[in-house]
């Protein structure tokens, strides 16, 4: 492997000097042939043509460019190669592609056609686990945080620092936007994801990819669809009633690519109704291209794919990941099967014109990307803002937070949180600025590392607390740290849960942390639990503890944010996107997640309308979140001016600190009818000085008021009263008024925007 030490940033080039570079592979490592056309070199200028006209749109460009390709210059474009060596299939990836990164697809000089440079991920710029140098970038909290702020401009710009890195390391093409819903709160992927509900996921995520994409990079939106689970993730089927799918799963699809206009979708490993996900043409053409009119390209995850000519007749688009498919569909057998028509020359050149169209939408072709200097002082306050709004503070009684500068004798106990703070495994990973603070934790290799940044809370708290002793036990022996509490004027406790890709978890604390909590609980009421997890745990120590801020992971500047948030320099602000469920047993279906058929018999009851449904009384519910403020939501109207329902209200802050409110607008047909008593229909975040009000009006998307008519292919609003809740959380409703509404059907087609 050798490594392109002039391509690199000035950070890596130390890193790549001192290591071996490596002799070439012997005979026997050839890596696998893919089969490809091998373009000719080309040496001189590239062929210009109505395709360079930037006054044409994006669809005219590609038209024209792809009527200049030869097919096997189209036949490039929908190709991808892994971009790392993967030495167990033989791999070595093309000398082109980025050291470490995701996937590369060839330029094709003659005709102007930039390298496709791919890398994960939804946080930042990761780095495959198998590369020998480590890209170090800025990773923002998980996007279950980003969720969790409520708040689209955190989410948008957290999306645009991100892209801006991806950008800055040569990067053109970014595989973020996971909005697969949180139905399994095990599911070992959900931090990298928007949540339990449809409205708030594909809000927030749709935020992200604008941001993302404001940097004339392309963003993916994945898993496409119902991926909700990593146990076998690549073989697994997803059933899941088609009415039930599009009120829930695919609705947050539909409102993030509606919102965002990605310029591509990843299709997912398992299968929806026993057909691959990207050979399933209900999924690729009837609901993606002729309902939601879906213009850009659809990418396959890597190893995703399971044919050439089934695969391209459903409406794959591109080929990710070579050698990691069990052929190279869009490879050799791809040309095969143009050779016998069997793939029509007419679907090679749709496949071309939905990667350039996505190029040209984006500025891909005008704006070239290359290594540029990063500005990491700023994006660390980019992040450290991100992990500030998303954290969310669950239980504070006594005001135990902010902690007083009473408090003089201050223990921090576990997390290693005298190191650092905890990351998510697996393709996302974004290795940080000065490396892994906690090292040779197992697993190391791939979904692995489980890595800490070096943002050390146990740090932070010093600085921020000059004048108390602050000592630190690292959990190991829950005796000692009981007797340290008891020694102690407040104890701050530090507990994760590592999840990741490739394997879901327990809902619940790694290890015995669970323990350790109840014995510092015992010994000193006065403990607060920081928790860094993906996603919903089991809380079996809450009535021994004072407080709990869930940080999940929150991201390279994580420390620095956590501390704010304990001494008041931040408010929390920070709203549950996920229902934590008090133990399994009150989930829709307790077992853990198995293999084969995943019968969602839940349909679209998912989360809080779950639990709505079934009258169960979770830990937290969704839309849960305290501050160091208090806020009055009042005067609540609803009406439906041109026969959009549209309610008003104000939010005060009544309390003697700046803080950020989330109202949150539920909505309930009298007559019932829905898959739960109530949905998520509009939400906002109001940020207000002490004894300030703001007047607010939101408007609600009429198919979050819809049912899916399959056997008319449309959707349905059902004329009558309907209950219109102004809410803090889904279980705490603080006003209700009810307004009417007219039948209504609106057609597959109809967008919103
Ligand atoms: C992974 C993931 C996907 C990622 C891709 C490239 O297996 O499922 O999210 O973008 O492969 O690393």
């Amino acid at each position: 492997m050798t490594f392109r030490v002039a391509a690199m940033p000035l950070l890596l080039v130390a890193a790549a000097a001192s290591a071996q570079v490596a002799a070439p592979p012997p005979p026997s490592q050839t890596p696998p042939d893919a089969g490809m056309p091998l373009l000719p070199a080309w040496t001189k200028p590239a062929l210009r043509g109505a395709w360079n006209d930037i006054r044409l749109s994006p669809d005219a460009r590609a038209t024209a460019l792809v009527a200049a390709m030869t097919r096997d210059e189209k036949q490039t474009l929908v190709f991808g190669y892994f971009g790392t060596d993967f030495p167990r299939l033989q791999y070595h990836a093309p000398a082109d592609a980025h050291s470490g990164s995701a996937g590369y697809v060839p330029a094709i000089a003659r005709l102007g056609i930039p390298a496709q440079h791919q890398t994960d991920a939804g946080v930042g710029v990761a780095t495959q686990g198998g590369a020998p140098v480590k890209r170090e970038r800025t990773a923002l909290p998980s996007n279950l945080a980003t969720a969790a702020s409520w708040d689209v401009a955190i989410a948008r710009a957290g999306g645009a620092m991100i892209g801006d890195e991806a950008r800055r390391s040569g990067f053109n093409v970014m595989l973020a936007g996971g909005v697969d819903l949180l139905r399994e709160p095990r599911n070992g992927r959900n931090f990298e994801y928007g949540g339990e509900d449809p409205l708030l996921a594909g809000t927030m995520v749709a935020e992200q990819v604008i941001g993302i994409q404001s940097n004339h990079i392309v963003s993916t939106i994945k898993h496409y669809a119902i991926n909700d689970q990593e146990t076998d993730r690549n073989a697994g089927n997803s059933v899941l009633d088609h009415s039930a799918a599009r009120v829930s799963d695919l609705l947050a699809f539909q409102l993030a690519i509606e919102r965002a206009d990605p310029g591509s979708i990843m299709c997912s490993y398992n299968r929806v109704d026993s057909v691959y996900a990207c050979e399933n043409s209900w999924l690729l053409t009837e609901v993606l291209r002729s309902d939601w009119g879906f213009r850009g390209y659809v990418m396959s995850d890597w190893g995703a794919t399971h044919s050439t000519v089934a695969a391209a007749k459903a409406g794959l688009d591109q080929d990710s990941g070579f050698p990691f498919d069990k052929e190279p569909y869009f490879g050799r057998p791809l040309r095969d099967a143009l050779d016998h028509g069997a793939v029509p020359a007419a679907r090679l050149d749709l496949m071309a014109h939905r990667i350039l169209r996505a190029l040209f939408a984006q500025g891909v072709f005008e704006r070239p990307v290359s290594e540029q200097p990063i500005d990491y002082a700023a994006h660390a306050a980019v992040t450290r803002a991100g992990a500030e709004a998303g954290a969310v503070l669950l239980k504070n009684e006594h005001g135990l937070l902010p902690l007083a500068a009473s408090a003089k004798r201050i223990a921090v106990i576990g997390g290693h949180a005298d190191k650092g703070v905890l990351a998510g495994g697996g393709s996302s990973l974004v290795y940080p600025v000065g490396g892994n603070a906690v090292p040779g934790l197992q697993p190391t290799i791939w979904p692995g590392p489980i890595l800490y940044y070096p943002s050390s809370p146990l740090d932070e708290i010093k600085r921020q607390a000059p004048g108390a002793t602050v000592r630190y036990a690292d959990g190991s022996d829950p005796a000692a740290a009981a007797a340290l509490a008891r020694d102690s004027d407040v104890v701050i406790v530090f507990a994760t849960q590592w999840a990741g890709e490739s394997f879901d978890v327990a809902m619940a604390l790694d290890g015995n942390q669970d323990a350790l909590i109840g014995a510092v609980g015992a010994a000193n009421p006065n403990t607060v639990v920081v928790l860094e997890t993906g996603g919903p745990v089991a809380m079996p120590w809450i009535d021994q503890v004072g407080a709990v801020l869930e940080a999940w992971y929150p991201g390279t500047a994580g420390g620095k944010a956590i501390a704010n948030l304990l001494f008041g320099k931040a408010n929390p602000s920070g709203r549950l996107p996920v229902t934590f469920a008090r133990s399994i047993d009150q989930l829709p279906d307790p077992a853990q997640p198995h293999s084969g058929d995943v019968v969602y018999k839940e349909g679209a009851t998912v989360g809080y309308k779950w639990f709505d449904a079934k009258g169960i009384a979770p830990l937290f519910p969704f839309g849960h979140g305290l501050s160091y403020t208090r806020f009055v939501s009042e005067g609540l109207q609803a009406t439906t001016p041109g026969g959009v329902l549209t309610a008003t209200f104000s939010v005060r802050n009544t309390g003697a600190r700046a803080g950020a409110s989330v109202p949150q607008l539920y909505v309930a047909p009298v007559a019932g009818g829905w898959e739960a008593p109530k949905r998520l229909a509009a939400f906002t975040k109001v940020a207000l000085a002490p004894g300030a009000r703001k007047a607010v009006t939101l408007t609600v998307d009429p198919r979050l008021l819809a049912t899916w008519d399959e056997a008319h292919h449309r959707w349905h609003i059902a004329g009558g009263t309907y209950k219109v809740m102004l809410a803090d959380s889904a279980r705490d409703i603080r006003q209700t008024v009810t307004v009417t509404l007219p039948e209504r059907t609106l057609p597959a087609t109809w967008r919103a925007r």
